[in-house]
């Protein structure tokens, strides 16, 4: 682990779990210590570092699970592909794409991209803005998701954000630099439990959005126009 890497995980951990009554009251806002994350990602281990293995917290608050998972995965990613500086990055990206959240807070699913941002950025020595840093704020930009986890829609503060159905995607990394998304409804995703054997051209594996394989540059320039 870099040092700048162990020293995000260290202020994330130090955060207080209290941000006001109020916000106790309102959401049943109480953040889980970074003690008690270790414990129950413990429980899992074997998933949480595996690099492509899909994590989603549907009340992710500022990430304290999904930060501690992504560190996970990009300790893997370098007992994997420490030797070659291309592999490492793209498998790096991977792994931030394989981890999702929805928090009902704006301000905290916001703080949640910051923290998996600033995480996967110190791993790969990345500044502010450059290529690899704009895909990576694409990524958790459509991977942490304001919405209502229990309604499975969007919360905005205007009707072109506000009750739409969330949507993730489904990234996949073909190697030589490609990768590849399909977009979901999560309600669709969530009964895929109910779907029998046989059923494979069931509606709820057909995506609702399918992109050309894009590069790293190809995914930094979406963040662009967004
Ligand atoms: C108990 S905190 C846990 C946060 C985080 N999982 C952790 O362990 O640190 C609960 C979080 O759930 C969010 N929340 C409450 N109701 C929600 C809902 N219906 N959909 C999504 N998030 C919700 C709150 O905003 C808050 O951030």
């Amino acid at each position: 682990m870099a040092v700048g890497a162990a020293k995000v995980l260290e202020n994330v951990a130090g955060r207080p779990l209290v941000k006001s009554r109020q916000r106790v009251q309102d959401h049943a806002e109480v953040l889980t210590p970074a003690w008690l994350v270790d414990e129950m990602l413990a429980l899992v281990k074997n998933e949480s570092e595996r690099i492509d293995s899909r994590f989603l917290e549907p009340a992710c608050g500022t990430g304290n699970f999904l930060v501690r998972v992504l560190s996970s995965k990009l300790t893997t990613v370098m007992a994997r592909y420490g030797k070659s500086d291309y592999e490492r990055r793209h498998h790096a990206l991977l792994a931030l794409m394989s981890v999702y959240g929805i928090d009902i807070q704006a301000d905290n699913a916001l703080e949640c991209r910051t923290n998996l941002l600033s995480l996967f950025g110190a791993y790969l020595g990345a500044r502010a803005g450059d290529e690899w840093m704009r895909a990576a704020a694409l990524v958790v930009g459509v991977n942490v998701i304001v919405g209502d986890a229990l309604a499975m829609t969007t919360v905005g503060t205007s009707p072109d954000t506000h009750g739409l159905p969330i949507v993730f995607a489904e990234w996949g990394y073909l190697g030589r630099g490609k990768y590849q998304r399909r977009d979901f409804h999560f309600d669709k995703i969530a009964g895929r439990g109910t779907v029998r054997p046989g059923e494979a051209h069931h509606e709820v594996f057909q995506p609702v959005t399918s992109y050309p394989t894009m590069t790293v540059a190809q995914i930094a320039a979406m963040e662009d126009v967004t």
